[in-house]
């Protein structure tokens, strides 16, 4: 089993973030994702189709021999992770991007923080309900950025219409005094540059992924899963609609390893 590839999924680029993160950190471990990019965006979906689309992926992942799931989406993560531990948690771990960085932000000593995710993340509020159940008492203030998976997804990012749809978002009124900006989603971290460019250091920026990755690195070692053979990792990318542009992004985090596969699911 510690052989079989870790499987990834998220609506479509974003849970590159984590995939590339995972590879740089565990370069012994084969990687296996699937971008949903049929269903994308999901931040737009119901609970109920986000639910399907990953009981659905997660079955894919299993079947093609995953030793791990890993949901590198906040819509998914907050409209499926607990169906998915209960349904596969006793054959494989399940992780999800929300908890490992509601975690992290707890540790920390800020009143008050502001969340940027899809509606359907804000929706859920999982978020402040997750803060509040660590750090009662903290502030938090929720941002559907409903335009953003979009924008990225068709690669407008670093230039200046990206500039100008962060600048509208980032100076909604009840982000003034906040001390740290959550950026929960995993698209996201594709404008971290222009949001730290935006607040110049007075206000610190997460995303998932660093907090995701240790969670990760904590688990293959916890149910013995590290993959120790000296064999060649392989990198599998699964999407269940061609776009060029997924294409065109997948390479940037993986340069020229990439063949993306079409599977309907
Ligand atoms: N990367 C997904 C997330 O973290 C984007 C969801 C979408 O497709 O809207 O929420």
């Amino acid at each position: 089993m510690s052989k079989a590839p870790i499987g990834i999924f998220d609506s479509g680029i974003g849970g590159l973030t984590v995939a590339s993160s995972v590879s740089k950190v565990f370069p012994k471990e084969s990687i296996l994702y699937f971008g949903d990019t049929a269903h994308l965006p999901y931040g737009e979906k119901s609970i109920d189709s986000i639910q399907k689309y990953a009981i659905e992926i997660t079955e894919f992942l299993l079947e093609k021999g995953c030793k791990m799931i890993v949901i590198a989406c906040n819509s998914a993560s907050a409209a499926a992770y607990e169906l998915l531990s209960e349904k596969y948690g006793n054959r494989v771990p399940v992780v999800d991007v929300i908890s490992p960085l509601v975690e992290l932000i707890s540790s920390k000593s800020y009143a008050k923080v502001g969340v940027m995710a899809t509606k359907a993340t804000v929706r859920s509020d999982v978020y402040s309900k997750k803060l509040m159940e660590l750090k009662p008492g903290i502030e938090v203030v929720n941002l559907a950025a409903g335009l953003l998976v979009t924008m990225i997804e068709e690669g407008f990012f670093n230039n200046d219409i990206s500039n100008a749809v962060l600048h509208k978002y980032l100076t909604y009124p009840d982000f003034e005094d906040i001390e740290a900006l959550l950026l929960a989603c995993t698209h996201y971290p594709l404008l971290r540059p222009e949001i730290e460019s935006f607040y110049k250091g007075r206000v610190a920026v997460y995303d998932s992924v660093d907090s995701v990755t240790e969670k990760i690195g904590r688990l293959l070692k916890l149910k013995n899963l590290r993959n120790e053979s000296d064999e060649e990792p392989t990198k599998r990318f699964f999407v269940s609609d061609y776009t060029e542009s997924f294409e065109q992004t997948t390479r940037i985090f993986y340069k020229n390893k990439v063949n993306l596969e079409v599977a309907s699911l």
